[in-house]
Parts: structure tokens; sequence; C-alpha cells
């Protein structure tokens, strides 16, 4: 695996390489990542891997100091899953000057995850139009656990008439459900057996809708007031159409529940289609 960190040096390794397939990561892989490393393969000739943790996308007092950075494990894992090349740009790489040019989501990026996380979607598309002008990749691997950063990136793409295929890769869990995350590492022994009432919460939702239910205000508070029960602090419960993630309208739409949720310090996200 070649492992660049200047973008000309990348943008020389990746001439003639065929259809590039590109998966951005900010590191600390799980098997998660390396699932979509693996889907990446079957949609192109050169994977092109990237790490680099954003600072754009972090608000003010969340956890971009102490988001884990396991560089050398990382590369290993890559390595062993085949891909091709590795983008690992510094900051001074990606970020050489102040960025004072942003790539700004419209309205989706003030609800849900965005009514919690101001900016994040704005720090989240600005890097990945960097890092596509960088990888000029022919397709681009995003993970499903991340509903809505997916529907802001496959979005942004269409309208900006971006020559890239976006393609949503499953979410991969534990045994016991709970999606994998970078962020599991945070959760203490009691938390982690604690976590995967939230999936469950999201299955019940799911099997509720399938059973008949459509009052879905009362499914989210049931569900919320089942959370925090239990100890947690939900910021949403909220069932959506999955493709504009607006509230269900007429005309039977497919939907999807998200949720977001507090387990002691630690932020867990989930979803499930329904
Ligand atoms: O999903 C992530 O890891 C990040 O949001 C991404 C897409 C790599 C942008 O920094």
């Amino acid at each position: 695996m070649q492992i660049h960190s200047a973008i000309a040096d990348l943008r020389a390794a990746l001439k003639n390489r065929g259809r590039i397939v590109f998966v951005p990561t900010m590191g600390n892989l799980h098997a998660g990542h390396i699932s979509l490393m693996e889907q990446a393969r079957a949609h192109g000739d050169t994977v092109v891997a990237s790490i680099f943790v954003n600072r754009l996308q972090f608000g003010p007092n969340e956890d971009f100091d102490k988001y884990p950075r396991t560089f050398q494990a990382d590369c290993d894992k890559l390595a062993a899953a085949g891909v091709d090349v590795l983008f690992a740009p510094t900051e001074t790489d990606l970020y050489p000057e102040p960025q004072e040019y942003f790539v700004e989501p419209p309205g989706i990026q003030n609800i849900l995850d965005g009514e919690f996380r101001p900016g994040h979607f704005r720090g989240v598309a600005t890097v990945v139009t960097k890092l596509f002008n960088c990888v000029q990749p022919d397709a681009a691997v995003f993970g499903k656990k991340d509903y809505q950063q997916l529907m802001v990136i496959r979005n942004m793409t269409r309208q900006m008439a971006l020559p890239i295929e976006i393609v949503g890769g499953e979410t991969v869990r534990a045994a016991d459900g709970l999606a994998l995350s970078s962020r599991n590492g945070y959760l203490s022994e009691a938390e982690r057996a604690e976590a995967p009432r939230l999936y469950r919460l999201l299955n019940g939702i799911r099997d509720a809708i399938r059973n008949g239910r459509s009052d879905y205000a009362a499914l989210e508070n049931e569900a919320v007031a089942a959370l925090d029960a239990a100890g947690w602090k939900t910021d949403y419960i909220a069932i959506r159409q999955q493709r504009d993630l607006a509230p269900p309208g007429a005309g039977n739409p497919q939907l999807v529940a998200l949720a977001a949720s507090r387990l002691g310090t630690t932020r867990l996200i989930d979803n499930i289609e329904i």
C-alpha cells in the first residue's frame, strides 16, 4: 500500500489507475470501515482510503482533541484489506492557509444531528469536497451508520454535478447489535453492556410500524422515555422519510428511524431503515 500525505504526490500516484474508488475516514478503523473498503473493491480498480481528523466538523466542546489517533494500526488494517493507496494529509497539507471558503449545505444541515451539532455538516461537506478534489475518484463509499451525512454528500454531489458515484455501505454491528463506531471505545464496561438498548429500541419502532402503527410522534416519545429511564440523555429519536429526512408525508414513503443519545459522556447515533 502506498501512503501519501502531499496532495501533489497523491495526484501523481493516481494517474492511469483505472476506476478509482474512495473511502474517506477519520482513522481509528474498525470492522465497519474495513467492510466499506471491501465494498469499494467491487466498484472499481484502485481503492483509495484517507485518514484525516477534520477539525472543521467538530464543535468547540466536542472531542477533536481526544479523538483516537491510531495511525500505525490503521495502516496495518488497510494494507491487510487490500487498499491500494492511503491519503493521510497533515493539517498543513489539507489546510495550508485558514479555510475561508466553505460548502454550505441547505436546511438539512440544521435538522436532527445538525440541530445538536451546529456547523458539523458544513465542516463535513467542505472537507469531503476538498478530499474529492485531491483524489478525483469515480466512486466514493460512505457508511449508512452516518445516515444524514450520506444524504448530505449524495445531494451535494448531485447538485454540484460532481462526476462521482456515491455508494452507501451497510452498517456493521457487534453480535449484540451495537453499531460499530470509533466512539464506542469511550464507553465504560457498564456503558458498553447498556449500549445495545439503542438498536433494540430502533428495532422495536421498525416492528411496530410494520405491524401497522402510524402514530409516529407517540412511538418516538415512548422510545425517548424508555432510553432516558435507563439513564440515557436523548437528543432525538425521529421517524423520517428516507428520501429527504423530512417527517413522513402522504403516499407511503419509505421510512428510516434515526436516533442520537448520550450514555455518560459518549454520544451514540444509529438508525434503521424500515
Ligand atoms: O464519516 C467520517 O469519518 C467523516 O465525517 C468524513 C466523511 C471522513 C469526513 O471527515
